[in-house]
Parts: structure tokens; C-alpha cells; sequence
């Protein structure tokens, strides 16, 4: 990655700022990195280790001095941008919704399907929705065994999620409440402190929010796999970082909890936390600032022979986001 030189667009964010720091800690120089942010943020610096970046408007790139750029502003700045930049040369990963279902641009999970990335020729490459990242993690190796059906799924999700602007508002009402003042809403449609939100991105006329669509689509196309029948309900909850998910999973075969066990702790960036009778299990709070999904309370059902539920943690801004954009950009340094 040394010689790599990477625009990340968005740097200003929560995404942009962990993109940065996973940078640094894998050791690409400050002189190969560029920094894109809103014209409010032009001319700040960020800090990257000892050096200072200054934040650049999208306007003034020339992007073919780019080998990667990785977008994290938002699906408008995606959607008028990042055709400019792939025609330039630069591959861009895109962190936002806007390219993900789209039939010609791949939808990438390293461990599950890089390989994909030959079936299509494409210089935009999408990264898929954080909770479906780390469900798909954990469904992957099951499914490999015992052959994926049906899904019902449930996340509570960080404010993170929302960018800086959710958990700051998170901040605030929670200082407001407790000092007996009254919370006001402006990012999320109700008060996050000390509440939960049934309601993650806006609604479709299905009656199904864009979120819950997300998942249940993106999953299919991870998977390669149409005909899962999966439903999704995503809540909200007053976390900063680390989402969870709980699933509940039926497959074509029996499931042998051992052996569903053994594929899951053989699965690259999966980790086992599972002994309930020492209250070990994962955490949001656990999980913060790790690279790994963590994955908890597996069991199988009493009376469906075919089905197991679990519990399923991870930090939704590192692997949900900004580390496995950075892990798509490392495999195809590495390939080159
Ligand atoms: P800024 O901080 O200047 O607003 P988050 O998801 O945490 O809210 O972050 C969104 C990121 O996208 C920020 O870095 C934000 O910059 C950046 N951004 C928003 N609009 C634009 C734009 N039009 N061009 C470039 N970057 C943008």
C-alpha cells in the first residue's frame, strides 16, 4: 500500500476520520493520501500521525494522481463524482447506498466475495451496508454448510451509523435530559436518549424502511443467492459505536451446532464469544475499534431442526464501513 496514492472523499466525517486512522495504522504516508471534505471544511488541516493534511475541495482534484479514492460524503457526492474520478483511472470503493444494487458495479465483502470482482469491469466498486457486512459474515460460512433459506433478522444499531451528526445528537439530548431539560430532534425522527427508534432511513411504500431494504437485498447479492426469503426490522438505539443484530436462520440441511461452531471460528475475521453461563457474550462496547465480528448466544432451535438464532456484534464504522473498504483496496494492491 506504500506506493498507493488514495483520496478519501468525506474525510471530515466519522467514516473519513476511521478510513484515516486504519490508513495510518497500516502504514501508508501521509504524502500518498488526499483529503476531500464540504466546502465548510476547505483549508482546515486533519492530523494524520505527525503530519497535517489539509482538507481539499472536491473541485480542485485532479483525480489521475489518484490510484484509489474511497467515498464516504454521502450519495449525492457519490453519484456526481465518482464517474468523473473511475474515468480518470482511479478505482473508487464507495461507501454510500447509491451504486449497490446496481446490476454492473460489484458489492464486496472480502472475505466472502472478492473474487466476483472478475465478473465484472468495473472501476466503482460498492461497500455494502454496514449490518448486512457483519450479518453476511456469519451467514457466509453457514450457509456454505447447510445451505441458506430464511432470515429474520433484527438490528439495534449506533448512532454512529448516522455519521457524526447522529451521535452528536445523541450527546446533546442525553446531556439535555439530565439536566431536566427538554431533548429536541433534529437528525432522527424521535429523541435517541434514553429511547429506541424503530425507523432507520426513510420509509418505502412497501411499508419496509430503505434500511431494512438494503439488508435484505444486498444480503442476496453478497450471498449470489435470489431466492432467500429474509426479513429485516432495524431500530436505532443510543450507542455510539457497534451494532447488533439478531438472527433468527433456517437452512435446506439439519444444523450440527458443532459443526456450526467449528466453520464460524475457521471463518477469516469471525470471532466466538459464547459462554452464557459466564455472562460472556459480545457487546457493542466490546467490539469498539475492532477489526472482527464478533458473534455470540448461537443456538439451535428446540423444535426446528433445520433453524439456529445468534447474536451478532461489531463495530459498524471500522468493518461495517471504513476497514472493508480499506481491506478491498489492500486485495487489489496485492493482486496487482
Ligand atoms: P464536512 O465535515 O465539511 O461537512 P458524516 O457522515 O460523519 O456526517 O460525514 C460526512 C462527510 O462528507 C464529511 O466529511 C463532510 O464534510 C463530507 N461532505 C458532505 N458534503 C460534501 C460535499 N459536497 N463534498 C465533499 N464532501 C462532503
Amino acid at each position: 500500500m506504500k506506493n498507493q496514492n488514495i483520496l478519501v472523499v468525506g474525510a471530515t466525517g466519522r467514516v473519513g476520520r476511521e478510513m484515516l486512522s486504519i490508513l495510518q495504522e497500516i502504514g501508508v504516508p501521509a504524502q500518498n493520501i488526499g483529503v476531500v471534505a464540504s466546502e465548510r471544511s476547505v483549508g482546515q488541516t486533519i492530523l494524520y500521525g505527525k503530519n497535517s493534511l489539509e482538507v481539499k475541495d472536491i473541485n480542485s482534484i485532479n483525480f489521475s494522481e489518484y490510484d484509489y479514492a474511497l467515498f464516504s460524503a454521502g450519495s449525492a457526492v457519490s453519484a456526481k463524482y465518482t464517474p468523473k474520478v473511475a474515468e480518470s483511472g482511479c478505482i473508487v470503493v464507495d461507501n454510500t447506498s447509491f451504486f449497490r444494487m446496481k446490476e454492473d458495479i460489484p458489492l464486496i465483502v472480502p472475505e466472502i466475495n472478492f473474487d466476483y470482482l472478475e465478473r465484472y469491469n468495473s472501476k466503482i466498486i460498492s461497500n455494502p451496508n454496514c449490518s448486512t457486512i457483519q450479518m453476511v459474515m456469519v451467514l457466509k460460512p453457514l450457509h456454505d454448510t447447510f445451505g441458506l433459506q430464511e432470515v429474520v433478522v433484527s438490528t439495534y444499531q449506533a448512532t454512529s451509523g448516522a455519521g457524526q451528526k447522529g451521535v452528536d445528537e445523541l450527546m446533546e439530548q442525553t446531556e439535555l435530559v439530565l439536566h431536566g431539560k427538554t431533548a429536541t430532534s433534529h437528525h432522527f425522527k424521535r429523541q435517541i436518549a434514553f429511547n429506541i427508534i424503530p425507523q432507520i432511513d426513510e420509509f418505502s411504500s412497501s411499508g419496509y424502511t430503505k434500511e431494512e431494504l438494503k439488508m435484505m437485498n444486498e444480503t442476496k447479492k453478497i450471498l449470489d443467492k435470489s431466492d432467500i426469503i429474509i426479513t429485516a426490522t432495524c431500530v436505532r438505539v443510543p450507542v455510539i459505536v457497534g451494532h447488533a443484530v439478531s438472527v433468527f436462520a433456517q437452512f435446506d440441511k439439519p444444523v450440527d451446532i458443532q459443526l456450526a461452531y467449528q466453520v464460524l471460528s475457521n471463518f477469516p475475521g469471525v470471532k466466538i464469544i459464547d459462554n452464557p453461563e459466564r455472562y460472556e457474550y459480545a457487546t457493542p462496547i466490546d467490539c469498539a475499534s475492532k477489526n472482527d465480528v464478533y458473534v455470540s448466544r448461537l443456538r439451535k432451535h428446540p423444535d426446528m431442526e433445520n433453524a439456529l438464532s445468534f447474536w451478532c456484534v461489531a463495530d459498524n464504522v471500522r468493518k461495517g464501513a471504513a476497514l472493508n473498504a480499506i481491506q478491498i483496496v489492500q486485495r487489489l494492491v496485492a493482486q496487482r
